[in-house]
């Protein structure tokens, strides 16, 4: 089986931050593919582009997640995908799932070619839009992606921008993005929230733990492993905790960490952030596979899963 790899799925990690990274190119270089390209990085969708193959792509994953997903991943996931209508059979029409979207809790979705800078990308999330890679991969890269496309992006994050209160978390999180940009250089904690709950956050039912990341539910391995596997911790969720933590950015997690539901998720991140940018800015950072005595565990890891084994 091929190993997944999923560099940099949050558009703002590693690569944005190397502006003389080839993936990471400039809008002058965008223009040559994209001559449409705005200053805000958005591009036309053109839908009418996609041909049959790449809309099979789309199905093929969505088929797979629909035969995983039931039981593994929140109520709150399954029920955004019925509302916003997404089909196995296309890719969606941005527009159209917008227009549906934007009843809902005011969100719009808008298509950029792939990463986008930081200050963009929190520019967009602070006002309600969703930047949704254009492109899908090709058939030969189902469980290999190293930038996120429109199944990732789009299956893996707009169902739960229907969900109002994860609706109002992802816009706080855009504003407390430009904020750590500009006034507090704490980009490397912040980004550590958004990976460990927006991509890769578990949430607690009384029926188990459920999956609400992007980055799980998008990937069919992954859904899997995130929920059953023995080997990765999982931790309940504590602010100061997650943003010490360093992640991978090219296997399966080493630690999931879990909230109790979104209502806590929120209560625990609307707050200001100032003090306690100071606070890590000294002490202790973890490794992602770590476990402490102060963490309260909903599963300790055996860590029997070796990296990159899954290697075909
Ligand atoms: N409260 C954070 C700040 O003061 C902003 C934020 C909200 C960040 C929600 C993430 C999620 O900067
Ligand atoms: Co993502």
């Amino acid at each position: 089986m091929a190993r997944e790899r999923r560099n940099n799925l949050t558009g703002f990690t590693i690569l944005a931050k190397q502006p003389s990274n080839p993936a990471m190119p400039t809008l002058e270089q965008l223009k040559v593919k994209h001559p449409e390209i705005r200053p805000d990085f958005t591009i036309d969708q053109h839908w009418e582009r996609y041909g049959a193959a790449e809309h099979s792509v789309w199905r093929t994953l969505y088929e797979r997640q629909a035969e995983v997903l039931p039981g593994r991943a929140c109520e709150e996931f399954l029920d955004g995908l019925k509302r916003l209508d997404l089909v196995p059979d296309r890719i969606p029409e941005f527009a159209r799932a917008s227009d549906r979207l934007e009843q809902l809790t005011g969100w719009r979705v808008v298509a950029v070619p792939s990463l986008v800078p930081d200050e963009i990308f929190f520019d967009h999330l602070a006002n309600r839009r969703f930047p949704v890679g254009q492109f899908i991969r090709k058939p030969e890269e189902l469980d290999y992606i190293e930038e996120p496309d429109v199944f990732h992006d789009f299956f893996g994050h707009v169902p739960m921008l229907a969900h109002p209160v994860f609706a109002d978390y992802m816009e706080a999180y855009g504003k407390g993005g430009q904020r750590a940009l500009n006034e507090f250089h704490a980009l490397k904690n912040l980004a550590r929230l958004y990976w460990y709950t927006v991509e890769f956050g578990l949430i607690e039912k009384p029926e188990g733990l459920r999956i609400y990341g992007s980055g799980i539910v998008s990937s069919r391995a992954e859904s899997i492993y995130a929920v059953e596997s023995p080997s990765p911790n999982r931790i309940h969720f504590d602010l100061e905790r997650v943003m010490r933590t360093d992640y991978r950015i090219d296997d399966f997690q080493d630690s999931y960490f879990v909230i109790g539901s979104f209502d806590e998720l929120f209560a625990e991140t609307y707050k200001d952030f100032a003090a306690l940018y100071r606070k890590l800015s000294k002490g202790p950072e973890y490794k992602p596979g770590d476990v402490l005595a102060t963490d309260r565990v909903h599963h300790k890891g055996t860590h029997s899963y070796v990296g990159g084994s899954h290697k075909s």
